[in-house]
């Protein structure tokens, strides 16, 4: 420990930084070493791991060698199963000569779900990749992969538990293994491309039976549920969309779960979680329990904003703490601090567990005030939602104020309004994404045979445009007497009733309680949007200054005149 009394800021700060220089560079260093004293690179991988598991490397090398080795990894702060990961993929990338990241589950990650488990139980991973998602689970460990070549590479991993590792086709091989599992994990591979066509395996599923193809992640998640023995938990990482999208296959999944299962957990990980391994997917864990469902009961949901890596940077290196002046916060050792909050999760998630008394996963009690979020099986709507978005405190608070003196977008509508329109001969002015720049607009003219194909509405003066993409909010209203005025479906087309309506709608989209409400209904995986029934279900209020919002009206009126005037 060092004893920082004496220091400066500045002098405290040079030890710190040179701490995260040394977690940075090790491997690039002992690499270098090794290399320049002739070893190859198999014998160096095997040196620093017999290093790091504290077994012996004496018939690798000389001891004076191993203690380099020992030396440079004493001044590393990186926790050792992160370590472990990083020596694996630096090693792992030049031995095999692939990119191992496609295989890989952010270390953070893994140990966020591997705390949650109880030491000497039955797991199994059926889509293990390299496994890294049970690496550090102390039990009884079953790895599956139908890929040869990664499993080549799963073998060369170091644990310090054991597993099976086995080559097979878990969709169609892992029946004899039902029910017979405490835990399974998995981050199946997913993608609506990524499908199975073999007619007698996806019969054997509920999600698969009759179908010609059925995207692999579901069935992967109804596998994992049919692992488990009773009151055994399921850890999945899925697409958000599998949590959202209101297409018959994804409800259908949602419907097995929570008609048969108990959901136990939703946590949702930042969008760019898995930058690394080539996937800007947003994804969540769903934490399942082979369970029956109670009535209603309480689902936990997390929020994780930081996993600990800077995602939009080549490697994803560690991210570390910055105070408010600049400087890397540290410990009381001077160990800088990672930027994470996946640790607030797992306490709040702790004291969910002891609360619930939640059979099965790991907790230990929290003594200090620690607070969970959590919603209602109740509460989920027909299309069972799962996206936490919709769930968290943020937007419920909202919600609860606002309903008990607004109404909602839908009452101000014309909801008889059709948009609906058959391409004729002629010219169409289309508005997209691109055309309008809040609150104005400028459309784009079109012969009727290259109008683009999501040219979806027709339009007239007074409607309201807004956007359903997640993310900037950009909206606009139809000012002018156009034929053929078309929109795009990237906007929900709103029709006020009568013009005081449309004022109210308008002014409410300047708002905070807006914004909240539009961003926590979304849903899917890359592009995020809320669907036009979303959009009307929003709160507005009805208190708002009229004559300013009039004003600003007019002012758009004439404005977007000259720029359509201009062209
Ligand atoms: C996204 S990777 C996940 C790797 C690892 N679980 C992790 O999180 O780091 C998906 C893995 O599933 C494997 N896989 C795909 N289809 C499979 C199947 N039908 N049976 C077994 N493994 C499969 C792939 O080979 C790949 O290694």
């Amino acid at each position: 420990m060092n004893d920082s009394s004496n220091l400066s800021k500045d002098e405290i700060q040079k030890i710190v930084t040179q701490k995260i220089k040394n977690n940075t560079k090790f491997l690039d260093q002992i690499n270098q070493y090794l290399h320049n004293q002739g070893i190859e690179i198999v014998k160096r991988y095997e040196i620093v791991n017999n290093v790091l598991l504290e077994r012996d490397a004496t018939n690798l090398t000389c001891s004076e060698t191993i203690e380099w080795v020992k030396n440079k990894l004493s001044l590393v702060t990186i926790e050792k199963n992160e370590i472990y990961q990083i020596v694996f993929m630096f090693f792992g990338n030049r031995h095999f000569k692939k990119q191992l990241d496609q295989f890989y589950t952010p270390m953070s990650i893994c140990n966020f779900i591997n705390t949650l488990l109880i030491p000497g139980k039955k797991a199994i991973d059926p889509a293990c990749g390299t496994g890294d998602l049970l690496n550090q689970y102390m039990g009884n460990i079953t790895l599956v992969d139908k890929s040869d070549s990664v499993l080549e590479m799963t073998k060369f991993i170091k644990r310090n538990g054991t597993a099976t590792i086995e080559h097979k086709d878990s969709l169609k091989d892992l029946f004899d293994y039902e029910k017979q599992f405490d835990y399974c994990v998995m981050n199946p591979p997913f993608g609506t491309k990524t499908i199975e066509t073999n007619i007698d395996v996806l019969n054997k599923y509920e999600l698969g039976k009759g179908k010609e193809k059925q995207e692999i992640g579901l069935l992967f998640v109804e596998l994992g549920l049919r692992l488990l023995n009773k009151n055994g938990i399921l850890f999945a990482i899925v697409p958000n969309g599998y949590l959202g999208n209101t297409k018959g296959d994804y409800i259908k999944m949602r419907e097995m779960v929570i008609n048969k299962y108990t959901l136990l957990g939703v946590i949702k990980l930042p969008d760019n979680a898995f930058n690394r391994s080539g996937t800007g997917v947003a994804t969540s864990i769903l934490i399942i329990q082979n369970k029956k469902p109670r009535k209603d009961y309480h689902i936990f949901i997390g929020d994780v904003k930081d996993i600990g890596y800077i995602l939009n940077k080549k490697n994803t290196p560690i991210k570390y703490k910055i105070n408010n002046e600049g400087y890397y916060e540290h410990d009381a050792s001077l160990n800088p601090i990672v930027d994470e909050n996946l640790s607030n999760i797992q306490k709040s998630l702790y004291k969910f567990v002891e609360k619930k008394k939640t059979h099965n996963l790991l907790f230990t009690p929290i003594l200090s005030k620690c607070k969970y979020e959590s919603f209602k099986k109740s509460e989920l709507n027909a299309n069972l939602i799962f996206d936490i978005k919709r769930y968290l405190d943020t937007f419920k608070k909202t919600v609860k104020i606002l309903k008990k003196k607004c109404k909602t977008i839908n009452e101000y509508c014309d909801n008889n309004a059709n948009f609906k329109f058959t391409k004729k001969a002629g010219e169409y002015a289309y508005i997209d994404i691109k055309s309008v720049n809040t609150p104005l607009y400028k459309p784009n003219t079109y012969p009727n045979v290259t109008l683009p194909g999501r040219a979806r509405y027709m339009v007239i003066k007074n409607d309201i445009l807004i956007s359903k993409l997640k993310g900037k909010i950009s909206f606009t209203i139809i000012t002018e007497n156009r034929e053929n005025l078309v929109v795009s479906n990237g906007f929900s087309v709103i029709r006020p009733k009568d013009k005081k309506s449309l004022v109210i709608i308008f002014a409410n989209l300047f708002t905070e309680a807006f914004k909240i409400q539009h961003q926590s209904m979304v849903t899917g995986s890359i592009m995020e949007t809320l669907s036009d029934d979303d959009i009307k279900n929003i709160y507005i209020k009805e208190d708002i200054d009229n004559d300013k919002y009039e004003t600003i009206l007019s002012s758009i009126t004439i404005l977007n005149r000259e720029l359509i005037t201009l062209g």
